[in-house]
């Protein structure tokens, strides 16, 4: 009876002591890690002349993927400062022209449908359901859009145009493009004159009579 109280406190003896050692070592394994010379975020720095740790960018580094040059490609316009009247993008086929179209397309319903509509009239789900905007989005079918040079549509997309805000970090420079590209393609389908029609293709309409008469 009296050996094994002896060995029950001797157990617990036993236990309390690893337990310690677990703790001690567990405590212990971090230290040399968290002291070591560093800098945390925004902590003054006695190293550097400006007292600052947090180094600045070596001059001329671009983030992966942002090298923008001073080109069409990228501002829209040309050389004396006017928006260009061409897609400053080369095709080698029809073939990547019209992908680039449906991309393009693409592009444009998903980003701007909501405000613009799917047609450009400026008749979007947002603007059909009320959304409270100082000015309502534009319709894209009016004589001065129509008339705008294409690098109007990538400036607005690229800097944003009254209430509407940019979609440059949305919309990469080539998708901005392809943008213009179907707003252009939208505008002619609501004001296609017939002299742009082909022989062929006003016969075939004729035949089915499909789209009634022309309207200038
Ligand atoms: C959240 C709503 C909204 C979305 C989405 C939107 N816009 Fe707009 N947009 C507007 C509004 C509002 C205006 C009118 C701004 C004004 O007149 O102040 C406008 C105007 C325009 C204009 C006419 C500029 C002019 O010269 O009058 C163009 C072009 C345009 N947007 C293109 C786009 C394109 C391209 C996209 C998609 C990448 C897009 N917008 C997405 C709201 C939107």
């Amino acid at each position: 009876m009296r050996q094994s109280r002896a060995s029950r406190w001797l157990l617990r003896a036993l236990k309390l002591s690893l337990g310690l050692l677990v703790l001690v070592t567990a405590a212990g394994c971090h230290t040399d890690m968290w002291i070591q010379p560093k800098t945390v975020p925004l902590e003054e720095s006695t190293f550097y002349a400006d007292k600052s740790s947090a180094r600045p960018l070596v001059p001329g580094t671009v983030a992966r993927g942002h090298l923008e040059e001073d080109t069409p490609f990228f501002t829209g316009r040309d050389d004396n400062g006017q928006l260009v009247t061409a897609i400053p993008v080369k095709f080698n086929s029809d073939k990547e022209f019209k992908e680039f179209l449906l991309r393009g397309q693409e592009r444009f319903n998903i980003y701007c449908t909501p405000c613009h509509g799917r047609l450009g009239d400026g008749q979007g789900m947002i603007s059909k359901r009320g959304l409270a905007l100082r000015r309502p989005p534009a319709n894209y079918h009016t004589d001065r859009l129509r008339n705008m040079p294409i690098g109007h549509f990538y400036d607005v997309m690229t800097k944003g145009y009254g209430v509407m805000f940019s979609y440059a970090s949305r919309v990469e420079p080539q998708d901005r493009w392809a943008i213009a590209a179907y707003i252009r393609a939208l505008q002619l389908s609501q004001h296609a004159d017939s002299a742009d029609y082909t022989a062929a293709q006003r016969a075939s309409r004729q035949s089915t009579g499909s789209l009634g008469t022309e309207t200038q």
